[in-house]
C-alpha cells in the first residue's frame, strides 16, 4: 500500500486562513521530492531521475487590500511582513518574492499584495526538497494573484536562483524542478542541461520506499560548495564546460595522477549521468531489478567516490538491502543525513511492503535507538493553482 498524501497540510492552511483573513481566493501546493538516482549532476549538467512525494507544502492565499505589505504566516513559525522584517524561516519567501517581483515588473505587471497562510507536511532538514517546495509555492502564488502565466520551468529557475542567491552557491535545478513538473505516477528523468523532463512509470509490481535515518545536519552548504567547485575545476582542467560533457570514465584519465581529488569526484559525476540513462532504459523496459542494481552502485559511489554519504545512511542502506523485497538502496538528496530511498517488490494485496517496513524500522531502531519514519511513496503531480469560490 503507497502513501497517497501524508498529512493534511492543505485543511490547516486553509483554516488558518480563514481564521485570520476569512477564505482563501486559492490553494497552491508544491510537492517535495525523492531523487531514485543521479546524484550530485544536475549542477554538472547531468541527468536526474526524481519523483514528487505525496508531501506538500501548501499556501493559503488571498489579496491583501492595496497599498499595505503583503503578509505571511506560517503554522508554528508566526508571521512576518515582507520587506520589511524578515524572520530566518521566512527567507526563501522574502527572496521568491522579490524575484517574481522583478520579472513581473519587466512585463508590466504590476506586483499583487497578497496574503499566504502557510502548512507544510515534508520533513525539513531530510534531504526531501523542502525548501523548493516553498519557493515552487511562492512564485506560483503570486503569479496567480498577479493574474500572471508562468511557466513551470521558469517557476524552477526562479527557485534556483533564489538558492544561489541565499546560499552564495550554484546549485542545481532539480528539487524545483520536479516540484514544479512532476507527472503523477511518474520519475522524471532530467536533463539538466536542456531542461527537458520525460517522465517514466515506476515498473509494475514495486514500491519506492523512503526511509529517514532522522539523522540531521548542518554546514552542509560548505561541503556542497566544495563537491561543485571541485567538479567545475575538473570540468575546466578537461576544457570542457561541464563534467556532462564527458561520457566515459576513461576520459578522465589525465586527472589521475596530479589531480586525484577532482579525478575521483569526476569518476563519480560521470558514471552516474550513465547510471540515471540507464535507469531510465531499464525502467522503459520494466526491469525493476536492473534498477535497483544502478541505485545499489550509485549509493556505494557516492560513499566511496563522492564522500557524501554517512555512518546513519549507510547502515540504512544496508539494512535495506538486507530486507525483503528490497531491489536496490541508496541515500537521496545532498547527503551527510536525511533519507535513504529503496525500490522494493510489491506483490501487492494487504500484506505489500509491510515485511520489508517492518524489518527496516526493527533492525535500524536496534541499531541506532532512534525508530526511523518509513514511507512506501506513489509519485505525486507536480506543483498545482487551486482557484476556489
Ligand atoms: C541538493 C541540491 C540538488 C542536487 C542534490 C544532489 O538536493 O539542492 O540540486 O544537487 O543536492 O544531487
Amino acid at each position: 500500500m503507497s502513501t497517497e498524501s501524508v498529512g493534511d497540510a492543505r485543511a490547516r492552511a486553509v483554516a488558518a486562513h480563514r481564521e485570520e483573513w476569512g477564505e482563501p481566493a486559492a490553494v497552491v501546493r508544491a510537492p517535495g521530492r525523492v531523487n531514485l538516482i543521479g546524484e550530485h549532476t544536475d549542477y554538472n549538467d547531468g541527468f536526474v531521475f526524481p519523483m514528487a512525494l505525496p508531501f506538500d507544502t501548501v499556501m493559503a492565499v488571498s489579496d491583501g487590500p492595496p497599498d499595505t505589505a503583503s503578509e505571511i504566516r506560517s503554522e508554528g513559525y508566526g508571521a512576518f511582513t515582507l520587506d520589511g522584517d524578515v524572520p530566518d524561516w521566512g527567507i526563501y519567501i522574502q527572496t521568491t518574492h522579490e524575484l517574481v517581483g522583478d520579472r513581473l515588473r519587466r512585463e508590466g505587471v504590476e506586483v499583487p499584495v497578497w496574503r499566504a497562510s502557510v502548512a507544510a507536511d515534508i520533513p525539513t532538514g531530510a534531504s526531501l526538497s523542502s525548501s523548493a517546495a516553498v519557493e515552487v509555492a511562492t512564485a506560483l502564488a503570486i503569479a496567480d494573484r498577479a493574474g500572471f502565466r508562468i511557466d513551470p520551468v521558469e517557476v524552477a529557475r526562479i527557485g534556483q536562483q533564489v538558492e544561489t542567491r541565499l546560499l552564495g552557491v550554484a546549485t542545481g535545478i532539480m528539487d524545483q524542478l520536479i516540484s514544479a513538473t512532476a507527472v503523477d505516477g511518474s520519475a522524471s528523468l532530467i536533463d539538466c542541461r536542456s531542461l527537458l523532463t520525460s517522465p517514466h512509470p515506476l515498473p509494475e509490481g514495486t514500491a519506492v520506499v523512503v526511509m529517514d535515518t532522522m539523522t540531521r545536519r548542518e554546514l552542509v552548504d560548505s561541503e556542497f560548495s566544495a563537491r561543485a567547485a571541485t567538479c567545475f575545476r575538473a570540468a575546466s582542467l578537461l576544457g570542457v564546460p561541464a563534467l556532462r560533457d564527458i561520457d566515459d570514465v576513461a576520459a578522465l584519465a589525465p586527472l589521475a595522477s596530479e589531480h586525484p581529488l577532482e579525478h575521483r569526484r569526476a569518476s563519480h559525476v560521470v558514471a552516474e549521468n550513465e547510471r540515471a540513462l540507464a535507469a531510465a532504459e531499464a525502467m522503459h523496459a520494466g526491469d525493476a531489478a536492473e534498477v535497483g542494481r544502478l541505485m545499489n552502485e550509485s549509493h556505494d559511489s557516492l560513499r566511496d567516490l563522492y564522500e557524501v554519504s554517512s555512518e546513519g545512511l549507510d547502515r540504512m542502506v544496508d539494512i535495506a538491502r538486507a530486507a525483503p523485497g528490497c531491489l536496490g538502496a541508496r541515500m537521496t538528496g545532498g547527503g551527510f543525513a536525511g533519507c535513504a530511498v529503496a525500490l522494493v517488490r510489491d506483490p501487492g494485496g494487504a500484506v505489500g511492503v509491510e515485511p520489508f517496513l517492518s524489518e527496516v524500522v526493527r533492525a535500524y531502531e536496534s541499531w541506532s535507538g532512534v525508530a526511523p519514519r518509513l514511507w512506501s511513496c506513489r509519485a505525486m503531480a507536480g506543483a498545482s493553482v487551486q482557484r476556489l469560490g
